[in-house]
C-alpha cells in the first residue's frame, strides 16, 4: 500500500504568521526523501492554506505521484487542468468547515461531476478520483460520472470510539472497497488515518492502492521531526 502525504498543514502554519516558512514545498521534498510515494495538497476556493505559488512549485519539484484535491469550482478546475497532476481528487468543500467533512454526494452532483471529469482527462490528468463515503450507490455513481478511482472516506472509522463501532466501520469500508474493485475502479482511502488506526485498516480493507494522510504525520512531526514521522508511518504500511 502506497503512502501519499498531504502537506496542507505546513501551509496552514506558514499562513498563521503570514510568513514564507515553513514551506510546504520544502516539506514535500523531505517527505519524499523519507519514503513517501507521493504528495497531496488541496487548493481550496478560499486559498486558506495552499496557494497557487505552492501548486506550481509542487508540480515542478515533486518526483513521486502528485494528487491535487479540488472542488468543482471553475477557477480551481482551470488551475488543475493547467497543472495536470498525476491524480485529481474531487472533494466537497464548504467554506465554514475546518476540514473536509465527508464524501461527495455523487448522485446529487452527477451533472456537474460529469462535466468536470472529462475536462480533467482532456487536460492530461491520468487518474480522476472522487472522494466518497463507503456507500455502494455513490461508488457506482462515481464510475458512471467517469472517474477511474475513488478515495474512500475513512473519517467515520477514525472517529469511532468503541471496538464494535470500529469493527462495523471497517466492514463497511471493506465492502465498499470490494464494490469499487468490482467496478474496475482504483481504490484510495483517507481522512483521519493515524498511527493507531492504520494497522487494523490495512488488515481489514482489501484492494487499497494508496492512502492519503496529513494531519497525523504533521502533528507527530512537530514533536519528533518530519523524517521520523514519515518513516514511522511508511513502516506501518510496508509491514501491513
Ligand atoms: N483525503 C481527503 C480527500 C482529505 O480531504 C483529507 C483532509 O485534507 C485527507 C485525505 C487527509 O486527512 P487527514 O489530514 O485527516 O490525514
Amino acid at each position: 500500500m502506497n503512502l501519499l502525504i498531504n502537506v496542507d498543514h505546513v501551509a496552514t502554519l506558514r499562513n498563521a504568521r503570514a510568513e514564507s516558512f515553513p514551506d510546504p514545498v520544502h516539506a514535500a521534498a523531505r517527505c519524499e526523501h523519507a519514503g513517501a510515494d507521493g504528495i497531496v495538497f488541496h487548493l481550496r476556493e478560499d486559498r486558506r492554506h495552499i496557494t497557487e505559488r505552492d501548486v506550481r512549485l509542487l508540480r515542478e519539484t515533486v518526483t513521486g505521484k502528485l494528487d491535487f484535491e479540488l472542488s468543482t469550482a471553475p477557477d480551481v478546475v482551470a488551475i488543475c487542468c493547467d497543472v495536470a497532476p498525476d491524480l485529481a481528487t474531487l472533494v466537497p468543500e464548504r467554506r465554514e468547515e475546518i476540514t473536509t467533512e465527508g464524501g461527495l454526494d455523487v448522485p446529487a452532483n452527477a451533472e456537474r461531476l460529469e462535466a468536470v471529469v472529462p475536462q480533467l482527462y482532456d487536460a492530461g490528468v491520468a487518474q480522476v478520483s472522487l472522494f466518497v463515503d463507503p456507500v455502494p450507490a455513490h461508488i457506482r455513481a462515481a464510475r458512471a460520472a467517469g472517474a477511474n478511482a475513488v478515495e474512500l472516506h475513512t473519517g467515520d472509522y477514525a472517529n469511532a470510539r468503541t471496538a464494535d463501532a470500529r469493527a462495523a466501520e471497517l466492514e463497511r469500508l471493506a465492502a465498499a472497497a470490494a464494490v469499487a474493485h468490482d467496478e474496475g475502479l482504483r481504490v484510495h482511502a483517507g481522512h483521519g488515518l493515524d498511527y493507531r488506526n492504520i494497522a487494523a485498516f490495512c488488515d481489514a480493507v482489501p484492494h487499497v492502492h494508496e492512502v492519503s494522510i496529513g494531519f497525523a504525520i504533521m502533528a507527530r512531526a512537530i514533536l519528533v521531526g518530519l523524517d521520523t514521522a514519515v518513516r514511522d508511518m511508511a513502516a506501518r504500511l510496508r509491514t501491513a
